[in-house]
């Protein structure tokens, strides 16, 4: 059978009151990882939660655990979320004129490297740091909420992202988040996105585990 397509639920969607059973659903849904949205109301205009909230969810499940950063100074983060169990952290090149330094503390700290890339910043950023990545996290809006229209600009950024990849011969996994639901799952996966962040599309209509096993069924698998 042929694997699911990867989706990712972020928990900014979820219910903070019902975290555990919300998580059980799309665990026993088959979703690939949890999307932890860090904010530190400086970097963007919102404030979330830090490792605290991975800690308390990593009893859980074995399924990966993926922080998006979006804080000024990621480093300071890198321990604590190594401590409460994350497995990737995403790093944007837009908070730290060190991006090269911080994801190899990231490395070194035994965890996977991932960068996130804000819509207006020029995809070329990328290219020095394409080898030493897991996972590139294409934002499709800008980033500070869930519940975001997804910017149609996304196609013609993943298709620069293609051809940088393709020079360089890589293959880390690339999703996309922000706006990603039923609409353009599958559209965004033949644009070269091996995986979806999915937040409020899991709430728009019935349950979040039906959502994502629709979510996988559009890709085709
Ligand atoms: C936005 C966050 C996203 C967001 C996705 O800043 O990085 O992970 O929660 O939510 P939706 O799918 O609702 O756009
Ligand atoms: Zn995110």
């Amino acid at each position: 059978m042929q694997k699911p397509f990867p989706i990712y639920p972020s928990l900014l969607a979820f219910n903070f009151a019902c975290l555990e059973g919300q998580v059980a659903e799309v665990v026993a849904a088959g979703a690939a990882g949890l999307h932890f949205d860090v904010m530190d109301d400086q970097f963007v205009p919102n404030l979330t939660f830090g490792p605290i909230v991975v800690k308390a969810l990593r009893p859980l499940t074995d399924l990966p655990f993926h922080a998006h950063l979006m804080v000024y100074t990621p480093e300071a983060l890198i321990e604590p979320l190594a401590k409460a169990g994350a497995n990737r952290l995403y790093i944007h090149p837009e908070s730290t004129p060190h991006i090269h330094r911080v994801l190899c503390q990231v490395k070194n700290a035994g965890l996977e490297a991932g960068v996130a890339i804000n819509p207006g910043t020029p995809m070329v950023i990328l290219e020095p740091l394409l080898e030493m990545v897991d996972g590139i996290l294409v934002m499709s809006v800008d980033p500070g909420f869930g519940g975001q229209a997804f910017l149609p600009m996304t196609y013609a950024r993943m298709a620069e992202l293609g051809n940088l990849l393709k020079r360089r011969g890589v293959s880390p996994e690339v999703e996309c988040d922000g706006g990603v639901d039923i609409e353009n799952i599958a559209a965004l996966a033949q644009a070269g996105m091996t995986g979806a962040v999915v937040g409020s599309a899991l709430f728009r209509e019935g349950k979040p585990g039906e959502a994502v096993r629709r979510l996988q069924q559009a890709v085709g698998s």
